[in-house]
């Protein structure tokens, strides 16, 4: 088995809903396209996810799930830096999700607020059932399933992130503990060495007696570098630092994903159900026609009357879009009457084209390859289920159901 550092695995996922568009874009995918390069990053397709409120038809789940991991590659996710699959096809999650069932206490999971929310906000649907209120615990079973340390999620989910915290907590409390954890612990710090193993006392000491977090940290990466002990020895270790038993399931943290600034054509956030978006691959046409017929300052009728940016979702497109000489040209043309509103959309219809070149290339490739698009998701699913598959054989062992 191969050790795992969580610390440098990123993990998230998103639902198939379909084409995504400049929102999400700037938001999500460019951080991802980030990320990619500064961790070991797995990004998956949570379509299991997708039955949780759509069971009732499923017929455009397929097609959405296409759609949209050829945005992520047209957007650069790139396949040689980062694993991409889709959730159904690693059945392992469903395993480590009822696992874990066990030991979730009920009032755990009707206490995240995106189960009163999202039932309230979804009325028409029936979401008085098993698989809705087990959501939040199939997100917790996809993160610790790669021991993923980072979680980027936006603000909405960072209460997913947290019952996954709890969870993994919980679990390492009841399944970590073997007996005689504390003298497999010490004469593990034997085994490190005189000089390396007093250096983990004295700052396991100062995280214990003075909460002192750099210790933690220090002390996590001293064991990161030991090679005289067992990867069993070391996560003995890192439990041991903190008092508990041995880390079978590390702790994640979010990694808040930066908002978008990029606004929906009306000025409110860009959304596909307030239909108010430009798709992540729209073609130029349609761009061109979208901001064309954008709102502007409703107070200026006529192109006489001059303007207020500040009043305009034009104007928050441009800060997005245009270098400071545009910025101010649009400031000072807008105040003074000096240019038209068709005028000031120009260059940011450009622009917005421009970006989306390289975009629509891409998905060309992508779109008349297909075989292309297939091997890409079947390798992320061969390297998941790796992955996947020495987390539950650790899972469970822990547990008690190893039968060897
Ligand atoms: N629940 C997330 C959403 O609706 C998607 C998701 C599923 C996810 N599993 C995840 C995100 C694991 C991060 C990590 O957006
Ligand atoms: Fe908006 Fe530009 Fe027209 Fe001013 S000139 S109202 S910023 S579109």
């Amino acid at each position: 088995m191969s050790s795992v550092d969580s610390q440098q695995r990123v993990l998230s996922g998103m639902r198939p809903t379909g084409k995504l568009h400049l929102g999400h874009y700037h938001g999500v995918l460019k951080n991802w396209v980030k990320l990619q390069h500064e961790y070991e990053c797995f990004f998956f397709v949570a379509d299991w996810h997708a039955l949780t409120t759509q069971y009732d038809d499923t017929s455009g789940i397929q097609q959405s799930v296409w759609d949209m991991v050829i945005d992520w590659l047209a957007a650069g996710v790139n396949p040689g830096s980062s694993t991409m699959f889709i959730q159904s096809q690693v059945p392992e999650h469903a395993e480590l999700h009822l696992l874990l069932s066990m030991i979730t206490p009920l009032g755990w999971l009707e206490r995240i607020p995106t189960y009163k929310d999202q039932q309230e906000k979804l009325r028409e649907k029936d979401l008085a059932t098993y698989g809705f209120l087990g959501y939040p615990l199939l997100q917790t079973a996809d993160i610790l399933m790669y021991r993923a340390g980072k979680v980027p999620v936006g603000a909405d989910q960072v209460s997913h992130v947290e019952i996954t915290r709890e969870i993994a907590r919980r679990f390492n409390h009841i399944y970590g503990r073997e007996p005689g954890f504390e003298e497999q612990a010490e004469a593990a710090i034997v085994k490190m060495g005189k000089k390396n193993g007093k250096l983990y006392r004295n700052l396991k000491k100062r995280y214990q007696e003075e909460g002192n977090m750099e210790a933690l940290e220090t002390a996590r990466a001293l064991l990161k570098e030991q090679q005289n002990i067992s990867l069993g020895d070391r996560e003995r270790l890192y439990g041991y630092i903190e008092g508990g038993g041995k880390v079978i399931l590390p702790e994640p943290q979010p990694l808040l994903t930066p908002e978008s600034k990029m606004p929906g054509l009306d000025g409110q956030k860009m959304s596909k159900s307030y239909n108010n978006y430009i798709g992540l691959r729209e073609e130029p046409d349609s761009v061109s026609q979208k901001i064309r017929t954008m709102q502007t300052d409703p107070q200026r009728v006529r192109r006489t009357d001059p303007g207020d940016p500040e009043k305009c979702p034009v104007w928050s497109m441009h800060k997005v879009y245009s270098d400071a000489e545009t910025c101010e040209w649009v400031q000072q043309g807008c105040r003074s009457a000096g240019i038209g509103c068709l005028d000031c959309k120009k260059p940011l219809i450009d622009a917005v084209i421009e970006e989306q070149r390289p975009l629509h290339e891409r998905a060309r490739d992508y779109e008349k390859n297909p075989d292309v698009v297939r091997s890409i998701l079947e390798e992320g699913r061969e390297h998941a289920r790796d992955a996947a598959r020495d987390t539950l054989e650790e899972v469970r062992a822990a547990m008690g159901l190893s039968y060897r």
